[in-house]
């Protein structure tokens, strides 16, 4: 009976599979290997890390091919030319998302509401526009904001110290630390970790990375959506983030009206959360609650914690083995900010060391390997290779950034590949930083840049500053085709060992 059974069931998916993947393949053009029937691709392409996949394959099929994952068909581009014309040159006929075979984006983002996920329309720029005008505060020097955020470096400084020279893991400290940067963008305050609203962010940010992994448990749901009828565990967590999503918004929304009392006469008013309600409240804005659940959970917490913490993790994983470069980042600090004030984000045009060591680890990490997928919206031409109106598009940033035709020992942390003779940061125009786009670029790019960049430059000097970073007890790998994938890539554990440094 168990043979009759899983025999219907595997003739129920090829024909589902079949059924779903007919359509506008009929166009292909593009270089590619054959797949099997009904599979693809599928089993030639490592699926926890495909850019390294993808990356192989450009040698043979040159920057723009196409792969086939069961019914899911993807354009891939890799070069630096290939990507530039569709991102930036093109970008607007590029700028669409995926909304096929995206299961549980859809319900993540409540029906694809989060700027991450909307189609690039009215309503994804107005919401684009709000969070830009409250990140921007950021860093014009504000000096409530400023000050919150130094207590933030501060907190993350402090527990550095309360580990007494031992081996320690610092994965929860850094992840603490972003996650405070968000809080504070939307709230204007910090939270400690056992307060219900870290909690239940945290809880929402945990499982939105387990639930939405590209390769691992879930996937299945993106092709067969009908298995949420039949107790599949990843649907269960999809239901539990969208209950978490509406609890985080209404404590929020408390937290914004005690906030009120808060500020003072003529203060500006600097939380996001205010933004959002504000523009909810306004006639015809075409905005729901859905959206704004879905930017303050998807955009901002999702979007800018994992990616940004995970990139310091990482920091911290190569500077314990890159003493060289540590002891230039210090001399830099101790020779601009000295040990008797904090570093300000004033000190960082005076410290093109620490700047270049920043763009080589965004580089070297490319913690967001393969952006998120666009769509083309229309038929267009890439470096002479028609894609076809409604390909889904893989941008492979990955190999951009350690493409060994253009990058010399590509897989060497070396900040000195972004710094020019006169020991200035080259200039955005310098190939190198051409080269460099771990943010993504044109209509779709991060909405997080500015605020990533200046939180980097501000936890790399602070430590720097402060300690010698050495290896711990566990070690783990920090080369990039080593790295584990997630939703972003990031480092397995280690442990590093922070010694005090003795500033006279
Ligand atoms: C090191 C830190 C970060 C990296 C490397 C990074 C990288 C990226 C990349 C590659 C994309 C995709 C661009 C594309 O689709 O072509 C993206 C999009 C996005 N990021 Fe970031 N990001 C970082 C930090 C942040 C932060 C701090 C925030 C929030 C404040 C954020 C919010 C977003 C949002 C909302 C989008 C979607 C933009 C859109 O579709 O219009 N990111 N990011």
């Amino acid at each position: 009976m168990t043979v009759v059974y899983s025999l219907v069931a595997i003739t129920l998916s090829a024909i589902w599979i079949w059924w779903k993947g007919r359509g506008p393949t009929s166009k292909e053009c593009l270089p590619h290997y054959r797949g099997w029937p009904v599979f693809g691709n599928l089993f030639q392409v490592r699926r926890e890390r495909s850019e390294l996949t993808f990356s192989e394959w450009t040698k043979d099929l040159g920057p723009v091919f196409s792969v086939k994952l069961l019914h899911n068909r993807f354009v891939v581009l890799s070069s630096f030319e290939a990507i530039y014309e569709a991102l930036v040159t093109k970008g607007n006929s590029f700028s669409g998302r995926p909304t096929k075979n995206a299961f549980r984006a859809e319900v993540i983002s409540e029906h694809f509401s989060s700027i991450l996920h909307l189609q690039a329309n009215q309503t994804w720029k107005k919401l684009r526009m709000i969070c830009h005008k409250k990140i921007k505060m950021y860093d014009t020097g504000m000096k409530r904001i400023e000050a919150i955020s130094m207590n933030i470096i501060q907190f993350l400084v402090e527990e550095f110290k309360g580990t007494n020279q031992t081996s320690f893991n610092p994965k929860d400290v850094i992840y603490n630390t972003v996650m405070n940067t968000m809080m504070t963008l939307l709230l204007g305050k910090t939270f400690t970790k056992d307060e219900e609203l870290f909690e239940k962010v945290m809880e929402f940010e945990q499982g939105a990375i387990r639930a939405s992994s590209p390769s691992g448990r879930g996937v299945e749901l993106d092709v067969f959506p009908w298995l949420r009828f039949f107790g599949n565990k990843t649907y269960k967590t999809l239901k539990r983030l969208v209950e978490l999503k509406k609890q985080v918004w209404e404590i929020m929304t408390e937290e914004a009206s005690r906030g009120d009392l808060l500020l003072k006469e003529g203060e500006e008013d600097v939380r996001l959360v205010s933004a959002l309600r504000d523009a909810l409240a306004e006639e015809g804005s075409g905005l729901t609650e859905k959206h704004l659940r879905s930017v303050i959970t998807n955009d901002i917490v999702i979007g800018g914690t994992a990616t940004t913490s995970s990139s310091l993790y990482l920091f911290l994983n190569i500077i314990s083995r890159h003493r060289a470069v540590q002891m230039k980042l210090q001399e830099e600090v101790d020779r601009i900010v000295g040990s008797d004030r904090t570093v300000c984000l004033t000190d960082k045009a005076d410290m093109p060391y620490t700047q270049a060591t920043q763009l080589e680890l965004l580089r070297y990490s490319s913690v967001a390997p393969l952006t998120l997928p666009h769509t083309s919206l229309e038929d267009i031409v890439i470096q002479g290779k028609t894609v076809p109106a409604g390909s889904n598009v893989l941008v492979n940033l990955y190999h951009m950034h350690h493409d060994e035709d253009f990058w010399e020992n590509p897989f060497e942390f070396q900040p000195e590949r972004f710094l020019g003779d006169d020991g200035g940061v080259v200039p955005a125009s310098h190939p190198n930083r051409r080269h460099l786009m771990p943010f993504g670029a044109g209509p779709r790019v991060c909405l997080g840049e500015a605020l990533a960049k200046s939180r980097l430059f501000l936890v790399i000097a602070s430590l720097m500053q402060k300690f010698d970073i050495l290896p711990g007890a566990v070690s783990a790998p920090c080369d990039p085709r080593l790295l584990e994938h997630g939703l972003v890539l990031s480092s397995a554990p280690f442990q590093i060992i922070a010694n005090e440094r003795l500033l006279n």
